[in-house]
């Protein structure tokens, strides 16, 4: 039958018998999608993940807790491909935002992780599923699913994570944590803001294991990699998205705007830099950092000690899910000795915090110094103080930055990011920014 003729007798039965599931990703399944042309303009607000029965010092610490075992994470994922070990996904993150799948749609809390690529859930029926706050969503009650074929172009986007045919690709995505998630490439219709996108691959998680995801039921990645969020969007959400993240500090109950498609533009006065893309890691996004400013004066940072080398190791990744920015130790020194001598106290023993350069002392009561990041093209990140110092408990006012081993990709952390609404363009391989107040957007 032609396509056309094909297409009349589905709407015609369609129309006549409304029970019948008519979608048409599952009967075209391999045919273009008709929804391509569909531009997507889409505000998520994101909440930050927090054990809200806690005070602030102890969420802080728990918040760095888990970016130090991302740091690891990240590290075990490139020296996991250049050892070809286990691959080692990264997972976890700050950020939840709610989303829903299938028809009808089935909603539940995703972490938000630029960090990793797959968009995942928990799928019945459940070989393990950890408990989550909403329902695990179902497949066979939902006529948009249908699962992706080996040999699909996504199902090679999983790499190593692909484990094999089942009838159909599976996946699994193994954490450093040792949690996981295996099952299903699968096509899906997703829910998120006001849009609806149809044939989303996800992976349908049936055996999963996972503390880090107790207050979600599964992630969505926005990693650079062709299965993530955004790469699946891609024209149609002009391939970029945006977010403004609101302070740390800020009421839990406050959230930040996250936007896909033409609302994620930044309004004039934004600066932007070229992007890197790591042929190790293709999921990360790399900004190519040249040197930190302080008061004015360039510190003295070895050259190339930012430089992305070509086995992976080294440059600097932004990440929405670390907390605080983490530096390779030959930057991390010089950085924390000037800092020392800008200010006029002793620094104290904040080890109880995470952190690890204190000051006894609240910021209302100090004059800090000017702190810049420098990047390619003469682009300057001009921190303000909220954001590389924190008030980690009533007197101590520590800063938001840790030192690491050298070799090791530098991360630049979210609360260096608060109150800038950061744009990711893909398609021109740009990342921009501009100082914003988050709670006006
Ligand atoms: C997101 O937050 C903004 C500002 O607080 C609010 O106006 C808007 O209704 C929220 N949108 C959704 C979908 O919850």
């Amino acid at each position: 039958m032609e396509r056309s003729k094909l297409l009349g007798f589905v709407v015609l039965i369609c129309f006549t018998i409304p029970t019948i599931s008519c979608s048409s990703d599952r009967l075209f399944s391999g045919w273009p999608k008709s929804s391509s042309d569909e531009n997507v303009k889409i505000r998520v607000n994101m909440t930050r993940r927090s054990e809200r029965e806690l005070g602030f010092s102890e969420r802080l610490g728990l918040d760095l807790d888990r970016s130090k075992k991302r740091m690891k994470k990240i590290e075990a994922l490139i020296r996991g491909q250049l050892d070809a070990e286990t691959p080692v996904e990264v997972g976890d993150g700050e950020f939840l935002m709610s989303v829903a799948l299938g028809t009808p749609s089935v909603s539940f809390e995703a972490i938000v992780d630029t960090g990793s690529d797959l968009i995942w859930t928990q799928c019945k029926p459940c070989k393990d599923c950890f408990s989550q706050p909403t329902p695990i969503f179902d497949p066979s009650k939902s006529p948009t699913f249908s699962t992706i074929p080996c040999g699909d172009s996504l199902c090679d986007a999983l790499g190593s994570t692909q484990t094999g045919c089942n009838p159909d690709c599976t996946f699994m995505y193994q954490y450093g944590d040792g949690s996981f998630t295996s099952g299903d490439l699968a096509y899906e219709t997703l829910s998120i803001g006001s849009s609806k996108v149809k044939g989303i691959a996800f992976g349908c998680g049936h055996d999963n294991e996972g503390q880090g995801f107790s207050q979600g039921g599964g992630l969505v990645g926005l990693g650079r990699g062709g299965l993530s969020l955004i790469s699946q969007l891609g024209s149609k959400a002009e391939n970029m998205f945006s977010y403004c993240l609101l302070p740390i500090t800020d009421s839990s109950s406050q959230t930040s705007p996250l936007f896909f498609g033409e609302g994620a533009s930044l309004s004039g006065g934004a600066k932007t830099l070229p992007l890197i893309k790591s042929s190790i890691i293709p999921t990360f996004w790399y900004i190519p950092i040249t040197g930190i400013t302080l008061n004015g004066k360039a510190l003295d940072i070895p050259p190339g000690t930012f430089d992305l080398q070509s086995d992976g190791s080294g440059g600097m990744i932004i990440d929405s899910g670390t907390t605080v920015t983490i530096l390779d130790q030959a930057a991390y020194s010089p950085l924390k000795e000037a800092i020392q001598s800008a200010i006029d106290l002793t620094p104290v023993d904040g080890s109880s915090t995470g952190l690890d350069l204190c000051y006894h002392t609240s910021s209302a009561h100090l004059t800090l110094p000017t702190l810049v990041f420098n990047f390619k093209g003469g682009v300057d990140y001009e921190l303000p103080a909220d954001n590389f110092f924190i008030q980690a408990s009533e007197n101590l006012l520590c800063l938001a930055m840790l030192g690491e081993p050298s070799g090791n990709p530098s991360i630049f952390g979210n609360i260096q990011q608060q109150n800038f609404h950061i744009l990711y363009n893909n398609a021109q391989n740009t990342l921009s920014f501009k100082p914003t107040k988050c709670d006006s957007l």
